[in-house]
């Protein structure tokens, strides 16, 4: 069988793989952990779901525009004047299957083969794949001084004549590093002046903590839109806990949003109406979800925090932001992988290891589940490896028994 080069050169997502995995496992009945999950667990606000149904109910589920219908378009032009302070055109918006799609739309539209894209390490583990997908070449910086935080300096390094884009998400999905005001300025300065495509993730720029207030890269472009070379990304997976939904948006200058529209259209002819309709119903309705969802999720931080300090030579980054962290269990096991496939086969906990972020050592950890979940899942970590622990451990009836050092 022969595969293309492109497709041989991708991976498995490997967070996608671990949903799969818990789901086996849960179906066995094994009392799983699942500490490695990208998604909140509250439902979906009751207005998308009424939006949803009420178009289900009509029956007439049709084809709509490639670039999203006019509702949601509308609602995403006034998500943007709130949040960004910046009225925008429907030509400006294009609505996808998930910021996922927006993004990559988004780099199949301006990167062409061997050219490079950008982004700090550590990064979101889709970032080398969607760069590879474009023949393009994902160029990672790792900050110098060896924290979560980048600075202009590391970015401005690794500029060269084949630099096509940088790719900046903040607060940041591994890490929960909210990047610093006169970083985002900055970077949005350095791409006005160097004419490199910057594409703003800002998934997460709602679930901030400590009263920390959220950045507008906006405020720093001095180019009117239609000139700018900057992309927002954004979508109601994470704030509006819709990831099923699959339903994101890209905001940039006309040119761009028309290219990346005709590409959509070829691809998927746009994401499903009907879904769209909820994120409509969503952006529209009622917003109380998201502060509840935020102050839950900074609950939680707080309590994975005081859990991971328990454990001798774990190192964390308390996150800003997010419903992630990444902690250095290098003083364990320096295999990120082998570390993360112990904790599922030993205690059946699932984390994401490291290196799929470019950080070896390390695991993700997701606080979004319930706080029982995140307490026991500790607990258990400790328990396998920590030298120290009692030789027995009860998950329910069951007796686990430690035989490994
Ligand atoms: C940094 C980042 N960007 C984009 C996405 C994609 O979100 P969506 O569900 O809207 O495709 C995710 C999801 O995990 C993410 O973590």
């Amino acid at each position: 069988m022969s595969i293309s080069q492109i497709g041989r050169s991708i991976k498995a997502s490997p967070t996608l793989a671990l949903n799969e995995k818990a789901a086996i496992l849960r179906q066995k009945g094994d009392p799983v952990i699942h500490l490695g999950g990208g998604e909140p667990k509250s439902k979906a606000p009751l207005d998308a779901i009424v939006a949803a149904a009420a178009h289900l109910n009509s029956g007439e589920i049709r084809y709509a525009p490639a670039d999203g219908i006019p509702d949601l378009k509308k609602a995403i032009i006034r998500y943007t004047e709130e949040n960004y302070g910046r009225l925008v055109a429907p030509e400006n918006v294009m609505a996808s299957g998930g910021a996922k799609q927006a993004i990559m739309v988004a780099l199949q539209a301006i990167v062409n083969p061997q050219e490079e894209v950008i982004f700090p390490s550590p990064y979101w583990v889709s970032y080398p794949d969607m760069v590879k997908l474009c023949g393009g070449i994902p160029v990672p910086v790792v900050p110098e001084d060896g924290t979560f935080y980048p600075r202009i300096e590391d970015i401005e390094q690794r500029i060269g004549s084949y630099t096509k884009a940088i790719i900046i998400n903040s607060p940041n999905n591994p890490s929960g590093a909210m990047y610093s005001e006169e970083f985002i300025a900055a970077v949005v300065e350095l791409c006005e002046k160097r004419d490199i495509y910057l594409i703003m993730d800002d998934i997460y720029h709602k679930l901030i903590f400590d009263g920390k207030k959220q950045i507008n890269p906006l405020k720093y472009a001095k180019k009117p839109l239609e000139e700018s070379n900057m992309i927002l990304i954004n979508g109601v997976s994470k704030a509006y806990a819709m990831t099923g939904f699959r339903i994101g948006w890209a905001v940039a200058n006309r040119k761009l949003i028309e290219v990346m529209t005709n590409i959509q259209g070829h691809q998927t002819s746009g994401p499903s109406v009907l879904l769209q309709k909820a994120a409509v119903g969503a952006l529209n309705g009622i917003q109380s979800g998201i502060e509840n969802l935020r102050v839950t999720l900074e609950n939680n931080r707080n309590i994975m925090m005081a859990r991971l300090k328990s454990f001798n030579g774990v190192h964390v980054t308390v996150p800003d932001g997010t419903f992630y962290c990444l902690a250095d269990f290098s003083n364990y096991e320096k295999s990120s992988q082998k570390l993360s496939a112990m904790l599922i086969d030993k205690v059946q906990v699932l984390t994401v290891p490291g290196v799929e972020f470019g950080m070896e050592g390390h695991l993700r950890l997701s606080y979004c589940g319930s706080v029982k979940d995140i307490t026991e899942g500790i607990e258990r970590m400790k328990w396998a490896l920590d030298p120290n622990s009692p030789n027995e451990l009860y998950i329910g009836d069951r007796k686990l028994v430690r035989d490994w050092s």
